[in-house]
């Protein structure tokens, strides 16, 4: 292994490995360090892949035990949950084994070890000083913490402690009505835990369409998951066996207890560059500590940054888009990344989807609109597969009838989003859409309807 390369690159998420393995593409001599023990960093260790495990794996525990019957399907449903906890671990040692893979295929050298910036051509791992043209900081995020409720990860969790409890609670609190409370409290309540979710804002999902936010909400608690929106949790004090917490309004007002065997906090996700040595280094960073840059660029030369450590929204395939980006701008090709198409997904059922911009978005912009929009009620694949919830909305500018944006919740809607940003792309407008054969019977059809109600031809009585 040489000790001078093209490119080193610090952390193995989403974000380092997928700039890793672009830059060996392009002929870069290029390392990647990582202290965790295997790559794939945040996603595929703890975040996304164990999260999209347990969440398949409990809906189909919940099918088979709520929705079988009434499809004909007499079945008896017992949970062994370690044997669920083993089948979402052997699928994050593929994964994870599947980019050590990649990494010997594409000639990057995997260093173990914590990466700390000297200067922009001398990273230190461990003692041991490694000379590079080029820093790409990788680092990823960790999770905010609220004053005075320290995590354990046993009784008190962070997304991490919940993807491992070793039994289902029996109440679970959720600090935070956002992705990961909805994705982690859905996988906990479908076991049979009774669980609440504590939202500061008077609404869940913040930042998405408004009527997908009330159409979400209404499922959930269809689903008996339990909400205190407007409130926030002011302490958790550890009983013997309970956890005494309190929760008051977020306005003021007088405080409420209530009794959990686990909470989950989830408000957020913060940029991790600690002991990164960025201030000796002279790396600018914002005030929330987002690494601060301009086309991927920090302002020292040679030292670039990508992933949920910069702005942006805290997302694996945002990170991978500008770990492409940033390899090919390193190897001397444009790296171009498209921050109006980037999709959002929730993994709960329904599903929630959703690229560019909002109504309210829209409206503060000043931008004019119209919008088509297609309830699944009236989709006949979704009426056969009895999951009716939900609708597509399309957003499309009033004169160019470009799509602007496309917000959907219901069955699959985190696959059929990929039309609605292929066609963003490639800048297509709604009739482009409403005027593609879409195969029958399909959930994507509601898209094209969406699409032809923009133009006020939805075939939806
Ligand atoms: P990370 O994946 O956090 O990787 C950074 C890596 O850098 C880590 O492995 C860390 O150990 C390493 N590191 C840090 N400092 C150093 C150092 N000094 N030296 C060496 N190594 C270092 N996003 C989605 O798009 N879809 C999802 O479904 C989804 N689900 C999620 C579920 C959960 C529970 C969580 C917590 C997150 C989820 N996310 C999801 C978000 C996603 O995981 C992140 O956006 C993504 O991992 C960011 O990639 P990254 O490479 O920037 O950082
Ligand atoms: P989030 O930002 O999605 O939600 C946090 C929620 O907590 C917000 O609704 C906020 O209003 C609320 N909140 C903040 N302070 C509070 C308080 N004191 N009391 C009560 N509520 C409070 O963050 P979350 O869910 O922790 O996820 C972190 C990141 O991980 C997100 O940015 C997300 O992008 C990413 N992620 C993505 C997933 C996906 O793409 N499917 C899945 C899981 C995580």
């Amino acid at each position: 292994m040489s000790d001078t390369y093209d490119l080193v690159i610090i952390g193995g998420g989403p974000g380092g490995y997928n700039c890793a393995i672009r830059a060996g593409q392009l002929g870069l001599k290029v390392a990647c360090v990582e202290t965790r023990k295997t790559l794939g960093g945040t996603c595929l260790n703890v975040g996304c892949i164990p999260s999209k495990a347990l969440l398949h794996a409990t809906e189909m525990y919940e099918a088979a035990e709520k929705d079988f019957a009434g499809l004909g399907i007499d079945a008896t449903v017992k949970l062994n949950l370690p044997n669920m906890m083993a089948s979402k671990d052997k699928t994050v040692g593929q994964l994870t084994q599947g980019i050590a893979y990649l990494f010997k295929k594409n000639k990057v050298d995997h260093i173990e070890g914590f990466g700390k910036i000297i200067d922009a051509g001398t990273v230190d791992v461990d003692g041991k000083k490694i000379k590079t043209k080029n820093i790409v900081i990788a680092t990823g995020s960790e999770v905010a913490t609220l004053p005075g409720i320290d995590i354990d990860e046993e009784r008190i969790v962070s997304s991490t402690g919940a993807l491992e409890l070793s039994k289902v609670p029996g109440k679970m609190i959720v600090i935070g009505g956002g992705v990961i409370g909805l994705e982690l409290g859905s996988v906990w309540r479908r076991l049979g835990a009774e669980v609440t979710v504590v939202e500061y804002l008077d609404h869940i999902l913040p930042g998405m369409d408004a009527e997908v936010q009330k159409v979400a909400l209404r499922t959930f608690k269809k689903q008996k998951m339990k909400f205190k929106l407007g409130h926030k949790v002011t302490g958790v004090e550890k009983m013997k066996s309970k956890l005494k917490v309190s929760i008051e309004p977020s306005k003021g007002g007088d405080v409420d207890t209530m009794d959990a065997d686990v909470v989950l906090v989830c408000i957020g996700r913060r940029p991790f560059t600690q002991g990164l040595g960025l201030e000796a280094a002279g790396v600018s960073m914002d005030k929330r500590g987002f690494i601060e840059t301009n086309h991927f660029k920090t302002n020292v030369s040679g030292i670039w940054a990508v992933g949920d450590c910069t702005t942006g929204p805290m997302l694996a395939h945002k990170a991978e888009e500008e770990a492409v980006a940033v390899a090919e701008s390193i190897a001397g090709k444009v790296g171009h990344v498209n921050y109006d198409v980037i999709p959002g997904v929730v993994y709960t059922k329904p599903e929630v989807a959703i690229v560019g911009k909002t109504e309210d978005e829209l409206k503060a912009a000043g931008i004019p609109y119209k919008s088509g929009k297609f309830s699944f009620i009236a989709n006949s694949r979704a009426k056969a597969n009895h999951e009716t919830d939900g609708f597509v909305k399309i957003l499309a500018h009033a004169e160019t009838d470009e799509i602007l944006g496309a917000h959907m919740i219901g069955p699959m809607v985190g696959e059929m989003i990929q039309e609605m940003c292929v066609a963003m792309e490639f800048r297509a407008s709604s009739e482009d859409i409403a005027r593609t054969c879409h195969a029958h019977p399909t959930l994507s059809e509601a898209v094209r309807q969406a699409a032809m109600g923009v133009e006020g031809w939805t075939m939806q009585s």
